[in-house]
Order: C-alpha cells, then structure tokens, then sequence
C-alpha cells in the first residue's frame, strides 16, 4: 500500500532524537550519558505523565551543542518522515531549552534551517520552522527571545506554546502572542492536553491561536466543542503521545473516533516520535489497528491536516489532490 499523504503539524525536532543518535553526538562532543548503551537508555522510556517525559526530553539535549549537531537531527527526521508518508512538515523548535545550556539562538537556528533547506529538493518535502515557548520558564524570557528571532529574521512561520501545561495557563503569555501578531508571525499553543478545558478557551481568546495542539480535553466542555466546531479549528491530535503520557489508559480509550463523530477538525501527528514509540506511519497503522478507520477516514484526517496547514492554495490543493489519488488507489474497504 503506497502511504497515506498527510502534513506533520506538532512534531518537536528535539523529540525525534533517537536513543542511537543521542550516543552518537555523545561521543562527538566528549559527553558522558548516565546510560550504559542505547538499551539502558531506551528501558528509561516510561512515562506517568507529561513532566515525567519533559525531564529525560530536556536532558537528552545536553548531547546537542553545534549547528551540525542539529542538523544531523532534522536531518535524521527528515529521512524518517518522508518514508512514513510526511508531505508537508511545520516542526517546532525550542530555542529556550538551548539557551538556558549556552547555546546560541543562532547555532539551533541554523543548524535546523540548514537541514530543512534542502528537503524539498532531496525528497519533495515542503517545512517550515515553529519557535515554541516554554510555558513553565518567564513570559518576559520568552518576549526576550521572541524580540531576538524577530530582530535576527529568524526563518520561522510562527510561534507556539508548549512544556509543563498545568499551572501555566495562556493567559501568562497574552503580550508575548500580541507582539507575534503583530510580527505577522502565526500563532499556534498546545492546550488541553493535561490542562483543562478553559487553556483552549484562552489559547483561542487571548492568544488568538490558529490551532489548538492536543485539545483533547476540549470534549469535557460541550459549549466548547460547539465553538470549536463551528468554526473549525484544527485540534492537532496525537494518539500515541497521549497513551504514552497517561492521557488516556489506552488507545482503544482514545477519544479520536468521538471527536471526529462530533464534526472536530482534527488531524493526527506524532509529537515526539522516539520517545512515544512512532513515526506518523506508525500512528496511522496503530488507529487503523483499533478502530477499523477506512479508506474515508484515513484521507479525511489527511485533507484536515493539509488543510490546517500554513501553506499557500497552490501547494494545499497539490496535496489534496495527492491524497485523492491514494484514496482513488486503495482496495475497496
Ligand atoms: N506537550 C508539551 N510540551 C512538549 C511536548 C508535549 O507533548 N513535547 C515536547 N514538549
Ligand atoms: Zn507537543
């Protein structure tokens, strides 16, 4: 079967580094790991939730300290993406978790920028590159930061909100969003994952975010669920984080099917690859697995991601039709 033609839209490049390449760049920069191998570092991948998973996320990047480290990573996801099927990818960067270990703006930046550069041109891969803040550091930091990448014309679409949601609301970033609007910069924040239902009211109100990243809680507030339906805002889910992360026990638990019974634009993505076990292929083929999802469903989560992508009509409409010509190419379900 030829793979379902879909855009990334929550994907961190930190969270693509895999147990081998963290060694590698281990041993490129003199860097001792408290893991005897890729094994003793791979049994640390189990999570109780969200914050359990942000500190072995932030500690492997200790192993990225030069531009090509980083882009040896994107790289790395790049390859990976385009054999899952990826058409389109808009991957997130946290430049804040670089700063705080005295890595230049500049060297994370560019190191990714480089990699991206030529994707369309090695495997026909469109991206673009989304500064995301850490939501459990200072508003002022991420102002700090956002006025830097705007003065050094920094090769991001947008910026968005991520790390340790609970006790971190929206509302604390209100004039860091104001100031990216009024960069013409997009807006995008993570709400609703482990948060409650109320962070996408203000992600959407005092953000005025394009899309809600997770947004799963969204279903515990009916008044919600009609708003976000009546306007259609992308809800960008990702099943396998979210059993990884405790979220919900299992994937047969996952509210995807009631969601997209509810008329929610959600597509699906894979946040952190290497650490919650699979790629956008991967996720696909699990969702297929346990809820019987056909033909119809697949090319619908995939024409939701295209387009709730930033990406102008003639590229989105090249896409849709790609993922017509898969549906038009499959079985009978
Ligand atoms: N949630 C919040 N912050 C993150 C995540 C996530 O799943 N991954 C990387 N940063
Ligand atoms: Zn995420």
């Amino acid at each position: 079967m030829s793979r379902l033609p879909t855009a990334e839209l929550h994907l961190h490049i930190e969270g693509t580094l895999e147990p081998e390449l963290i060694f590698e760049l281990a041993r490129r920069n003199a860097i001792v790991l408290p893991y005897r191998d890729v094994e003793d570092l791979r049994k640390q991948y189990e999570f109780t939730d969200l914050q359990s998973f942000l500190d072995l996320y932030y500690a492997n990047m200790a192993v990225l300290r030069t531009e090509q480290d980083f882009a040896d990573m994107t790289s790395a996801y790049l390859a990976r993406a385009h054999a899952a099927g990826v058409r389109h990818a808009e991957i997130f960067l946290d430049p804040q978790a670089h700063l705080v270990r005295g890595v230049p703006l500049e060297t994370c930046i560019n190191g990714v920028a480089a990699a991206l550069r030529d994707s369309e041109a090695r495997n026909g891969m469109s991206t673009s590159l989304i500064a995301a803040f850490l939501r459990d550091r200072p508003a002022e930091e991420a102002l700090g930061v956002l006025e830097q990448l705007i003065a050094m014309d920094a090769p991001i679409i947008g910026i968005g909100l991520d790390s340790a949601e609970v006790g971190h609301p929206p509302s604390k970033f209100t004039a860091v969003f104001a100031r990216a609007h009024a960069a013409g910069l997009k807006c995008v924040a993570h709400a609703g994952e482990e948060g409650e239902p109320g962070y996408i009211w203000e992600a959407l109100d005092l953000l005025g975010v394009a899309r809600i990243d997770h947004g799963i809680r969204a279903l515990e507030d009916e008044v919600l669920v009609q708003r976000l339906v009546a306007e259609q805002i992308p809800l960008t889910v990702c099943p396998l984080s979210n059993v990884r992360l405790r979220s919900v026990d299992t994937l047969a638990d996952h509210p995807l099917p009631r969601m997209l019974a509810r008329g929610l634009n959600v597509s699906v993505h894979s946040d952190d690859p290497s650490y919650f076990g699979g790629y956008l292929d991967d996720n696909f083929a699990q969702l297929t697995g346990t809820f019987g999802l056909g033909t119809e469903q697949l090319a619908q989560l995939a024409a939701n991601s295209v387009r709730s992508a930033f990406l102008g009509a003639e590229r989105s409409s090249t896409l849709l039709d790609e993922i017509d010509q898969w549906r038009d190419s499959q079985p009978a379900d």
